[in-house]
């Protein structure tokens, strides 16, 4: 079922984007990073516990989809996986990584793309890791994408979750593995699972934390808008097996 609640604070979230956009630039990981209009800014809790957690040791060829300002992938690079690779669907997204991957030295190991999930890349490009920290809030099948940044947030009735498990499979190896960051407070972990499962995908959790919301917190708290309800966040790192064919 739809949670109101999660859809509403991500609205509130966007709105704030919207009335007082990000500067140019923005500090994450000790580095100071390159930021375009209507792109997800890389200093998000979530992105910076991802980041934090992912085996980039253990893998050589990284593929991000939906890289925002592409600090993952950067990341990545710096870590030593030789060959990154990182989608956007939001043009300016793709633009913004390919900067921000000049500005920090890795530019020769790292591609990036303007992609609809993995519509861009060649089939049978394979990698050792795909990792998507994803537009986690439910949104209406009706919800209406005013601008590119919405698409960081909202996916209207979870199709881009289910698409990407239902596509997963022509970029994947034997040995491939395949992370996805999500919020149990503001997704649906259940639904997510059922459509992981139909791709015949199962969750594990590879590492999860909690995130007191901050004493300035101005946003909903509640369903109803009362009460004070909502005081942390609960972000997980999943990987997925394939424990099933596609059903
Ligand atoms: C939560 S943001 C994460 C951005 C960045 N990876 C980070 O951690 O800061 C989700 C990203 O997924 C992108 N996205 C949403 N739908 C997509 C799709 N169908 N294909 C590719 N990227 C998509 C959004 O544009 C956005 O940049």
């Amino acid at each position: 079922m739809l949670n109101e609640f999660s859809y509403d604070l991500g609205q509130w979230d966007i709105s704030r984007f919207r009335e007082r956009p990000p500067q140019d630039t923005f500090t994450a990981f000790d580095l100071e990073w390159h930021l375009l209009p209507d792109v997800w800014p890389g200093n998000a809790v979530a992105t910076k516990l991802f980041t934090s957690w992912l085996p980039y040791s253990e893998v050589d060829s990284f593929l991000e989809v939906g890289c925002g300002a592409g600090v993952t992938a950067v990341i990545a690079a710096m870590r030593g996986c030789s060959r990154v690779c990182a989608l956007d669907i939001n043009p300016a997204a793709a633009e913004t990584a390919q900067l921000n991957a000049t500005r920090h030295g890795v530019g020769d190991k790292v591609t990036t793309l303007t992609s609809d999930l993995f519509s861009a890349l060649d089939e049978g490009t394979t990698f050792d890791l795909i990792y998507w920290n994803s537009p986690f809030v439910e949104a209406p099948v009706e919800h209406e994408y005013r601008s590119q940044i919405d698409y960081a947030a909202f996916d209207a009735d979870y199709k881009m979750h289910e698409a990407f498990f239902a596509a997963l499979e022509r970029h994947m190896s034997e040995t491939t593995r395949v992370f996805l960051g999500f919020s149990e407070t503001l997704g649906n972990p259940q639904r997510l699972h059922e459509l992981a499962a139909r791709s015949g995908f199962t969750a594990s959790v590879y590492r999860r934390d909690t995130f007191d919301l901050p004493a300035d917190y101005a946003g909903p708290r509640s369903g109803d808008g009362e009460g004070d309800g909502l005081t942390s966040l609960v972000y997980v790192l999943y990987e997925f097996r394939r424990t099933a064919p596609a059903a």
